[in-house]
């Protein structure tokens, strides 16, 4: 029964020191432990994790690549829903990709054609986890196997589709013949929470799992070449692990393994009926998932548009105000977005029991907008909505045909419109506290994004080397964040200004370090962003805003990591100028642009485990307990050779092959964690 300070005005711990320790490391003070791990059975009667390749039943078990991830809490038995506790819960994880050597005896079988036993593992690692979790009287958490609501969604989890692209000709597949309904989600990176007690998972690099043989495009319209290239289902591409390649030993599983091959079987009806030549439609969604309701379809919305989504993140919701999400299309160059739905937030229906039914009313009809950020740090949101502007069947880029047109090519839809092109979109948070709304740009490269590329609102260009090796571009990633005109999610116009730029120490304060960083908060790719919750003792005056990186910039001289900051407004930063450096010695002036100054309370609070990246994080209600994913530690590696024996090497173990994992980070005096 600690006393805290409500609304301290500074940061209360001690910062964690760079580090390349095959161990979570967090400040003095703090403990760690480890709670949900690759592999883990969460469905009853499935069988310890071996970790040795043998294991099997993946749709039972925790996946791989813990990623975005929330808690949902639950009263202290049974089924029902408690927003308040912070005792026992639901956590809701995304499992966004594998490390495939080590799901297999001895790494992935060689050969042109896949085995169906290690296809079929590696796709139900994927997807998302559902997942009860409950703390003792001691004080610890554990997960419980077998709990009511425990359920895995895989990349073969049945799927209805809503909003405008529902029915659509273009989603039509063998499946689904009418377009309503789909097979699975993956790739599924960050996430968002709705206030009616639901889950949104963002399908973001799900382009590179399909295979599109040579010659393809002689079948497809010069409409449907164009919008292949632009998403990356590449004419040519095996597509990532190979799995159309396996024959499945029962003809019933076949589509389990055909399904991820979208090239156009001549044969068939050419409606997409009678093959997958439409498949790749059916990802790069936002899905939502009812965590309180283990038999619930989940639903894609796509009325949020398709892209590579990393997130969709809810402004904060007011009453009589349109729910708004914020939402980053994580590739180089891309753009970010807004969802506004057309209906005024009603707070009756947070506690409503048909969540998903709550989630048809705000998610399925609204307008999708995307920003540009003008050198003068006023930016303006562009609607994309069919039959407006350039969005029309003339468009001498793209021929829209409908509005559902525009949502599943919502990246060209970006392009005619003149959005900003960004140094890749990752998380988004908002600040419950004012509804500032902050975004991590986690890197780019010259080749991407030349020296005569940058803009103000991604305005550097230099080269921090990892090692020997040049890396020119804009290595070590930016967060910039914005402040829509009047205080409304639904206005169309906004301020920015850049709040944060990731460097080393040692770098080149004036056009590199420009936020000043010292050794206790340098860092580099920040990716994961989230503000603390409102309901603990931090509160809407102070909320603390927490950064997790996903790096190879820096990766010389630390592990990846995770920042804890209290970050001020909009606006309390001054106007510059910089020269940035290109290859050659080559040299440019950016424009002035508006950048937080030195002085800012930023801290970092933990570094991860070889080759880890930190990823995903909640808190319970009261701040106690905090939720970290470490996400592929010792990827490099293989079965013989690993390079990582997280977590076995947090208890001094020497052995055991590295897995993903949830930490629990707690304060040892019983404090809300950082302050
Ligand atoms: Fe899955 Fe953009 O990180
Ligand atoms: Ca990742
Ligand atoms: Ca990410
Ligand atoms: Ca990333």
């Amino acid at each position: 029964n600690a006393t805290v300070t409500v609304s301290p005005a500074a940061l209360g711990f001690t910062a964690v020191s760079k580090n390349k320790n095959d161990i979570v490391t967090v400040p003095e003070g703090y403990t760690v432990s480890v709670l949900y791990r690759l592999g883990d059975p969460i469905l009853a009667g499935v069988a310890a994790y071996a970790n040795n390749g043998t294991d099997t039943n993946f749709a039972g078990r925790a996946g791989d690549h813990h990623d975005g991830m929330a808690y949902f809490g639950l009263a202290a038995t049974g089924a029902t829903r408690d927003d308040n506790s912070s005792t026992r819960g639901l956590l809701v994880m995304n499992h966004e990709n594998i490390t495939a050597p080590y799901l297999h005896v001895n790494g992935v079988t060689a050969g042109a054609t896949r085995l169906e036993s290690e296809a079929i593992k590696e796709i139900e690692c994927h997807g998302v986890a559902v997942v009860e979790v409950t703390r003792a009287t001691t004080g610890g958490w554990s997960y419980v196997q077998g709990g009511a609501l425990n359920r895995r969604v895989t990349p073969l989890t049945p799927m209805v589709f809503n909003g405008p692209v529902r029915g659509d000709d273009q989603i039509k597949t063998v499946y689904s013949a009418n377009g309503t309904a789909g097979r699975g989600t993956i790739n599924n990176c960050a996430n968002g929470v709705n206030a009616w007690g639901t889950y949104l998972t963002c399908e973001e690099n799900w382009a590179g799992y399909f295979r599109r043989a040579a010659g393809d495009n002689a079948n497809r319209t010069a409409k449907q070449v164009v919008a292949f290239n632009r998403y990356g289902v590449t004419q040519g591409a095996a597509g990532a692990n190979n799995w159309a390649s396996v024959t499945a030993a029962n003809a019933a599983d076949q589509a389990n393994f055909s399904k991820w091959n979208v090239t156009v079987d001549t044969t068939k009806a050419a409606d997409g009926t009678g093959d997958y030549r439409n498949e790749a439609n059916q990802y790069g969604w936002v899905v939502e998932i009812d965590p309180y309701n283990a038999s619930a379809t989940p639903r894609k919305r796509t009325a949020l548009g398709r892209m590579g989504h990393e997130g969709a993140w809810p402004a904060n919701f007011v009453a009589g105000r349109k729910p708004v999400f914020y939402m980053g299309d994580d590739s180089r160059g891309e753009y970010f977005y807004k969802f506004v739905s057309n209906t005024p937030w009603n707070a009756a229906d947070a506690n409503a029991t048909d969540h998903l039914a709550v989630g048809d009313k705000y998610l399925d009809n609204g307008t999708l907008y995307v920003a540009r950020f003008d050198a003068t740090g006023q930016g303006v949101w562009l609607p994309l909505v069919f039959g407006t502007g350039v969005l029309t069947a003339a468009n001498p880029t793209y021929a829209f045909a409908n509005q559902a047109d525009v949502l599943i090519n919502t990246r060209l839809a970006a392009d005619v419109l003149g959005a900003t092109k960004m140094d890749r979109p990752e998380w988004a948070a908002v600040n419950p506290a004012n509804g500032e709304v902050y975004l991590t740009l986690t890197n780019n490269n010259a080749s991407n994004r030349p020296l005569a590329g940058t803009n103000a609102a991604n305005p550097r260009h230099y080269n921090d080397p990892v090692g020997a090796a040049n890396n020119f571009g804009n290595p070590n990633g930016h967060v910039v964040r914005l402040k829509e005109a009047g205080n409304n999610p639904e206005a169309t116009t906004f301020q920015w200004d850049i709040y944060l730029f990731g460097a080393g120490a040692d770098l080149d304060a004036t056009n590199i370090n420009i936020s000043g960083l010292d050794t206790s908060n340098d860092f580099s790719s920040p990716d994961g962003l989230w503000f603390s919750r409102p309901s603990n003792a931090g509160g809407l005056v102070n909320p603390l805003l927490w950064i997790q990186t996903d790096d190879g910039a820096y990766t010389d001289v630390t592990n990846c990591m995770m920042l804890a900051a209290m970050p001020g407004t909009v606006g309390d930063g001054a106007a510059r100028t910089i020269t940035n450096t290109g290859t050659g010695g080559a040299t440019a002036t950016q424009a002035t642009f508006v950048g937080k100054a030195p002085g800012m309370q930023l801290r970092r609070f933990l570094v991860g485990p070889k080759e880890c990246e930190i990823t995903g994080i909640d808190s319970t209600p009261d701040g106690r307990t905090l939720f970290v994913n470490i996400q592929h530690p010792g990827e490099l590696g293989s079965p013989n050779t690993p390079t990582s024996n997280w977590p076995y090497s947090q208890s001094g173990t020497a052995a055991g092959r590295p897995r993903s994992a949830t930490v629990v980070i707690t304060k040892n005096d019983g404090g809300v964690v950082a302050l």
